[in-house]
Protein backbone atom coordinates (compact mmCIF):
# COMPACT_ATOMS: atom_id res chain seq x y z
CA UNK A 1 0.00 0.00 0.00
CA UNK A 2 1.38 3.40 -1.15
CA UNK A 3 1.60 6.09 2.30
CA UNK A 4 1.87 9.97 1.69
CA UNK A 5 3.72 11.92 2.76
CA UNK A 6 5.97 10.06 4.93
CA UNK A 7 9.17 11.12 7.02
CA UNK A 8 12.69 10.26 5.85
CA UNK A 9 14.52 11.52 8.77
CA UNK A 10 13.55 8.65 10.94
CA UNK A 11 14.74 6.28 8.12
CA UNK A 12 18.10 7.46 7.84
CA UNK A 13 21.24 7.60 9.92
CA UNK A 14 21.86 11.42 9.58
CA UNK A 15 18.07 11.65 10.83
CA UNK A 16 17.61 14.08 8.70
CA UNK A 17 15.80 15.19 4.97
CA UNK A 18 12.29 16.12 4.93
CA UNK A 19 9.14 13.84 3.76
CA UNK A 20 8.61 11.30 0.74
CA UNK A 21 5.76 12.28 -0.96
CA UNK A 22 5.18 8.54 -1.94
CA UNK A 23 6.43 5.84 0.16
CA UNK A 24 5.99 1.92 0.63
CA UNK A 25 6.90 -1.15 2.11
CA UNK A 26 7.02 -3.90 0.60
CA UNK A 27 7.62 -7.54 1.68
CA UNK A 28 7.63 -9.40 -1.94
CA UNK A 29 8.26 -9.36 -5.51
CA UNK A 30 5.25 -9.20 -6.18
CA UNK A 31 4.04 -6.09 -4.07
CA UNK A 32 7.00 -4.60 -4.90
CA UNK A 33 6.22 -5.07 -8.76
CA UNK A 34 2.49 -4.20 -7.69
CA UNK A 35 4.12 -0.65 -6.10
CA UNK A 36 6.07 0.29 -8.96
CA UNK A 37 2.91 -0.33 -11.46
CA UNK A 38 0.41 1.65 -8.76
CA UNK A 39 2.98 4.59 -8.89
CA UNK A 40 1.96 7.53 -10.75
CA UNK A 41 3.81 7.22 -14.44
CA UNK A 42 7.34 8.98 -14.36
CA UNK A 43 7.96 9.30 -10.59
CA UNK A 44 11.83 8.90 -9.39
CA UNK A 45 11.79 5.54 -7.36
CA UNK A 46 14.29 5.59 -4.47
CA UNK A 47 14.71 2.32 -2.86
CA UNK A 48 15.78 2.67 0.47
CA UNK A 49 18.56 0.34 2.49
CA UNK A 50 19.37 0.91 5.93
CA UNK A 51 19.49 4.81 5.04
CA UNK A 52 23.44 4.96 6.17
CA UNK A 53 25.27 6.49 2.92
CA UNK A 54 22.34 8.96 1.77
CA UNK A 55 21.24 12.34 2.75
CA UNK A 56 17.77 13.87 1.70
CA UNK A 57 17.05 17.14 0.64
CA UNK A 58 15.10 18.84 3.32
CA UNK A 59 12.23 19.67 1.20
CA UNK A 60 12.07 15.82 0.87
CA UNK A 61 11.78 13.86 -1.97
CA UNK A 62 9.43 14.04 -4.61
CA UNK A 63 8.82 10.56 -6.26
CA UNK A 64 8.27 7.04 -4.43
CA UNK A 65 10.54 5.64 -2.19
CA UNK A 66 10.47 2.42 -1.29
CA UNK A 67 11.58 0.01 1.92
CA UNK A 68 12.38 -3.63 1.19
CA UNK A 69 11.19 -5.82 4.38
CA UNK A 70 9.91 -9.54 4.47
CA UNK A 71 11.63 -11.94 2.43
CA UNK A 72 13.92 -9.38 1.49
CA UNK A 73 15.07 -10.25 4.94
CA UNK A 74 15.65 -14.08 3.98
CA UNK A 75 19.12 -15.35 4.65
CA UNK A 76 20.20 -19.22 4.07
CA UNK A 77 23.40 -20.73 2.70
CA UNK A 78 23.42 -23.65 0.32
CA UNK A 79 27.28 -25.05 1.03
CA UNK A 80 30.14 -22.11 0.37
CA UNK A 81 27.09 -19.64 -1.18
CA UNK A 82 25.35 -17.56 1.29
CA UNK A 83 22.56 -16.33 -0.56
CA UNK A 84 20.68 -12.97 1.25
CA UNK A 85 17.83 -10.51 0.54
CA UNK A 86 18.63 -6.96 -0.39
CA UNK A 87 17.06 -5.74 3.01
CA UNK A 88 19.43 -7.76 5.19
CA UNK A 89 21.91 -5.54 6.97
CA UNK A 90 25.25 -6.41 6.31
CA UNK A 91 26.75 -6.92 9.56
CA UNK A 92 24.12 -9.63 10.01
CA UNK A 93 25.01 -11.79 6.88
CA UNK A 94 28.39 -11.08 8.22
CA UNK A 95 27.52 -12.75 12.09
CA UNK A 96 25.47 -15.63 10.02
CA UNK A 97 28.38 -16.64 8.32
CA UNK A 98 30.00 -16.86 10.81
CA UNK A 99 27.54 -19.22 12.83
CA UNK A 100 28.33 -21.17 10.09
CA UNK A 101 31.79 -21.34 10.25
CA UNK A 102 31.76 -19.80 6.73
CA UNK A 103 34.96 -17.19 6.33
CA UNK A 104 35.00 -14.18 3.61
CA UNK A 105 32.32 -11.79 4.95
CA UNK A 106 33.83 -10.33 7.96
CA UNK A 107 34.51 -6.97 6.87
CA UNK A 108 30.53 -6.75 6.21
CA UNK A 109 30.35 -6.51 10.33
CA UNK A 110 31.61 -2.90 10.83
CA UNK A 111 29.71 -1.31 7.27
CA UNK A 112 25.88 -0.49 8.69
CA UNK A 113 23.83 -1.01 5.26
CA UNK A 114 22.20 -3.63 3.68
CA UNK A 115 23.21 -5.72 1.00
CA UNK A 116 21.11 -4.08 -1.72
CA UNK A 117 23.09 -1.19 -0.62
CA UNK A 118 26.26 -3.26 -0.61
CA UNK A 119 25.95 -4.34 -4.49
CA UNK A 120 24.80 -0.63 -5.40
CA UNK A 121 28.07 1.12 -4.20
CA UNK A 122 30.00 -1.86 -3.89
CA UNK A 123 30.94 -1.46 -0.30
CA UNK A 124 34.05 -2.22 1.26
CA UNK A 125 36.73 -1.75 3.88
CA UNK A 126 39.60 -4.01 5.94
CA UNK A 127 41.11 -5.38 2.37
CA UNK A 128 37.76 -6.68 0.81
CA UNK A 129 34.94 -5.29 -1.18
CA UNK A 130 31.73 -6.71 -2.12
CA UNK A 131 32.85 -7.59 -5.66
CA UNK A 132 35.65 -9.82 -4.03
CA UNK A 133 32.97 -12.18 -2.52
CA UNK A 134 29.61 -11.56 -4.80
CA UNK A 135 28.83 -14.21 -7.40
CA UNK A 136 25.80 -12.22 -8.23
CA UNK A 137 22.89 -10.24 -7.28
CA UNK A 138 19.33 -10.44 -8.97
CA UNK A 139 18.29 -7.14 -9.72
CA UNK A 140 14.50 -6.14 -10.80
CA UNK A 141 14.89 -3.65 -14.16
CA UNK A 142 12.05 -2.79 -16.24
CA UNK A 143 9.63 -5.30 -15.11
CA UNK A 144 12.79 -8.14 -15.70
CA UNK A 145 14.36 -9.76 -13.12
CA UNK A 146 17.98 -10.01 -14.04
CA UNK A 147 21.00 -12.37 -12.31
CA UNK A 148 24.44 -9.79 -12.67
CA UNK A 149 28.05 -10.32 -12.03
CA UNK A 150 30.22 -8.33 -10.56
CA UNK A 151 31.49 -7.32 -14.04
CA UNK A 152 28.07 -6.82 -15.40
CA UNK A 153 27.55 -5.05 -12.62
CA UNK A 154 30.95 -3.24 -13.46
CA UNK A 155 31.97 -2.90 -9.54
CA UNK A 156 35.03 -1.10 -9.27
CA UNK A 157 35.73 1.47 -6.11
CA UNK A 158 32.05 2.53 -4.87
CA UNK A 159 30.79 1.77 -7.95
CA UNK A 160 28.64 0.27 -9.97
CA UNK A 161 25.82 0.49 -12.81
CA UNK A 162 23.14 0.30 -11.51
CA UNK A 163 20.43 3.02 -12.15
CA UNK A 164 18.06 4.76 -9.46
CA UNK A 165 15.49 2.65 -11.07
CA UNK A 166 16.86 -0.49 -10.71
CA UNK A 167 16.49 -2.62 -7.66
CA UNK A 168 18.23 -5.00 -6.21
CA UNK A 169 16.56 -7.97 -4.94
CA UNK A 170 19.31 -10.32 -3.34
CA UNK A 171 22.60 -11.41 -3.83
CA UNK A 172 24.76 -14.61 -3.47
CA UNK A 173 28.38 -14.07 -1.92
CA UNK A 174 30.96 -16.81 -1.76
CA UNK A 175 32.35 -18.00 1.66
CA UNK A 176 35.29 -20.54 2.15
CA UNK A 177 35.61 -22.64 5.43
CA UNK A 178 36.66 -21.22 8.63
CA UNK A 179 36.86 -21.79 12.16
CA UNK A 180 34.06 -19.85 14.03
CA UNK A 181 36.38 -18.48 17.05
CA UNK A 182 39.02 -17.34 14.34
CA UNK A 183 36.03 -15.84 11.70
CA UNK A 184 34.55 -13.82 15.58
CA UNK A 185 38.17 -12.74 16.45
CA UNK A 186 38.40 -10.79 13.14
CA UNK A 187 34.95 -9.19 13.47
CA UNK A 188 35.79 -8.24 17.08
CA UNK A 189 39.02 -6.75 15.58
CA UNK A 190 37.63 -4.51 12.93
CA UNK A 191 34.44 -3.58 15.28
CA UNK A 192 37.31 -2.45 17.58
CA UNK A 193 39.49 -0.21 14.78
CA UNK A 194 36.56 1.32 13.80
CA UNK A 195 35.69 2.15 17.65
CA UNK A 196 39.06 3.46 17.40
CA UNK A 197 39.04 5.51 14.23
CA UNK A 198 35.44 6.52 13.51
CA UNK A 199 32.87 8.41 15.38
CA UNK A 200 30.25 5.42 15.66
CA UNK A 201 27.44 6.43 18.01
CA UNK A 202 27.06 10.06 16.29
CA UNK A 203 24.69 10.92 13.50
CA UNK A 204 26.83 10.46 10.48
CA UNK A 205 26.80 8.81 6.84
CA UNK A 206 30.24 7.06 6.85
CA UNK A 207 32.40 8.45 4.40
CA UNK A 208 31.00 11.19 2.73
CA UNK A 209 33.78 11.57 0.16
CA UNK A 210 35.08 8.76 -2.01
CA UNK A 211 39.24 8.42 -1.87
CA UNK A 212 41.25 9.58 -4.67
CA UNK A 213 43.60 7.20 -5.85
CA UNK A 214 46.40 6.48 -4.41
CA UNK A 215 45.62 8.77 -1.26
CA UNK A 216 42.53 8.89 1.66
CA UNK A 217 39.95 11.75 1.93
CA UNK A 218 40.08 12.06 5.30
CA UNK A 219 43.97 12.62 5.66
CA UNK A 220 43.56 15.35 3.02
CA UNK A 221 41.12 17.37 4.75
CA UNK A 222 42.77 15.89 8.42
CA UNK A 223 45.86 17.74 6.92
CA UNK A 224 44.15 21.17 6.27
CA UNK A 225 43.06 21.37 9.81
CA UNK A 226 39.53 21.23 9.00
CA UNK A 227 38.58 19.04 12.02
CA UNK A 228 36.10 20.73 14.00
CA UNK A 229 35.24 22.71 10.67
CA UNK A 230 31.68 23.98 11.16
CA UNK A 231 28.75 24.60 8.65
CA UNK A 232 25.61 24.97 10.85
CA UNK A 233 25.04 22.00 13.20
CA UNK A 234 27.22 19.85 11.21
CA UNK A 235 30.94 19.92 11.45
CA UNK A 236 34.00 17.70 10.46
CA UNK A 237 34.29 14.72 12.88
CA UNK A 238 37.66 15.39 14.76
CA UNK A 239 37.78 11.46 15.12
CA UNK A 240 38.22 11.10 11.43
CA UNK A 241 37.66 13.64 8.80
CA UNK A 242 35.92 12.25 6.09
CA UNK A 243 32.81 11.80 8.76
CA UNK A 244 30.81 14.91 8.61
CA UNK A 245 28.70 14.48 12.22
CA UNK A 246 25.18 16.00 12.39
CA UNK A 247 24.16 18.00 15.79
CA UNK A 248 20.86 18.26 16.89
CA UNK A 249 19.42 20.71 15.02
CA UNK A 250 20.96 20.18 12.26
CA UNK A 251 19.17 20.47 8.89
CA UNK A 252 19.95 18.18 5.44
CA UNK A 253 20.97 21.81 4.28
CA UNK A 254 24.21 22.25 6.81
CA UNK A 255 25.40 19.31 6.14
CA UNK A 256 25.04 19.71 2.10
CA UNK A 257 26.48 23.11 2.49
CA UNK A 258 29.96 21.55 4.56
CA UNK A 259 30.15 19.59 2.17
CA UNK A 260 30.37 21.89 -0.65
CA UNK A 261 32.75 24.08 1.45
CA UNK A 262 35.30 21.28 2.50
CA UNK A 263 35.31 20.10 -1.03
CA UNK A 264 35.85 23.88 -2.10
CA UNK A 265 38.99 23.98 0.15
CA UNK A 266 40.47 21.19 -0.73
CA UNK A 267 40.22 21.62 -4.25
CA UNK A 268 41.51 25.34 -3.69
CA UNK A 269 44.22 24.30 -1.19
CA UNK A 270 45.59 21.15 -3.55
CA UNK A 271 43.79 21.01 -6.44
CA UNK A 272 42.02 17.53 -5.60
CA UNK A 273 38.80 17.56 -6.77
CA UNK A 274 37.03 14.95 -4.51
CA UNK A 275 33.73 13.04 -4.84
CA UNK A 276 31.10 12.55 -2.93
CA UNK A 277 30.51 8.98 -2.00
CA UNK A 278 27.60 10.03 0.26
CA UNK A 279 24.09 9.43 -2.62
CA UNK A 280 22.79 13.35 -2.02
CA UNK A 281 18.99 13.58 -3.40
CA UNK A 282 18.10 16.92 -4.00
CA UNK A 283 16.96 19.39 -4.52
CA UNK A 284 19.77 21.42 -2.38
CA UNK A 285 20.14 25.16 -2.66
CA UNK A 286 23.65 26.39 -3.61
CA UNK A 287 26.02 27.20 -0.34
CA UNK A 288 26.06 30.50 -0.80
CA UNK A 289 22.25 30.65 -0.52
CA UNK A 290 22.52 28.74 2.63
CA UNK A 291 19.13 30.39 4.31
CA UNK A 292 16.79 31.63 2.27
CA UNK A 293 15.23 28.61 1.56
N1 LIG B 1 43.80 9.80 8.24
C1 LIG B 1 44.21 11.00 8.77
N2 LIG B 1 43.26 11.81 9.36
C2 LIG B 1 41.95 11.48 9.39
C3 LIG B 1 41.53 10.26 8.83
C4 LIG B 1 42.48 9.43 8.24
O1 LIG B 1 45.38 11.35 8.73
O2 LIG B 1 41.14 12.26 9.92
C5 LIG B 1 44.82 8.91 7.65
C6 LIG B 1 44.97 7.64 8.48
O3 LIG B 1 45.88 7.83 9.53
C7 LIG B 1 45.46 6.64 7.44
C8 LIG B 1 44.80 7.12 6.13
O4 LIG B 1 44.40 8.48 6.36
O5 LIG B 1 46.84 6.75 7.29
C9 LIG B 1 43.60 6.27 5.76
O6 LIG B 1 42.59 6.37 6.76
P1 LIG B 1 41.68 5.12 7.18
O7 LIG B 1 42.54 3.95 7.48
O8 LIG B 1 40.72 5.59 8.22
O9 LIG B 1 40.92 4.74 5.86
P2 LIG B 1 40.03 5.61 4.90
O10 LIG B 1 40.65 5.54 3.56
O11 LIG B 1 39.75 6.95 5.45
C10 LIG B 1 38.50 3.64 4.09
C11 LIG B 1 37.04 3.58 3.73
C12 LIG B 1 36.19 3.31 4.97
C13 LIG B 1 36.66 2.03 5.65
C14 LIG B 1 38.14 2.18 6.00
C15 LIG B 1 38.70 0.92 6.63
C16 LIG B 1 36.64 5.10 1.86
C17 LIG B 1 36.18 6.45 1.43
N3 LIG B 1 36.62 4.86 3.18
O12 LIG B 1 38.65 4.79 4.92
O13 LIG B 1 34.86 3.09 4.50
O14 LIG B 1 35.89 1.78 6.83
O15 LIG B 1 38.88 2.46 4.79
O16 LIG B 1 39.02 -0.03 5.69
O17 LIG B 1 36.98 4.29 1.01
C18 LIG B 1 32.75 4.13 4.11
O18 LIG B 1 32.95 3.87 2.91
O19 LIG B 1 31.72 4.71 4.53
C19 LIG B 1 33.80 3.79 5.06
C20 LIG B 1 33.72 4.15 6.32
Amino acid sequence: MIERDKPLAPMTTYKLGGNAALFADVGTVAELEAVLAEAPGGVPVFVLGRGSNVLFSDRGFPGLVVRLGGEFLDIRRDGDVIEAGAAVPVPKLARFAAAEERSGLEFFVGWPGSVGGAVRMNAGGHGADTASVLIDASVLRSREVLVLTPSDLELAYRHSNLSDDDVVLAARFRTRDGVRADIEAEMRAITRWRKEHQPGGTHNAGSVFKNPPGDSAGRIIDSLGLKGYRHGAVSVSTMHANFLVAESGATAQDVYGLICEVRRIVREETGVDLEPELRLVGPFAPPSERGTT
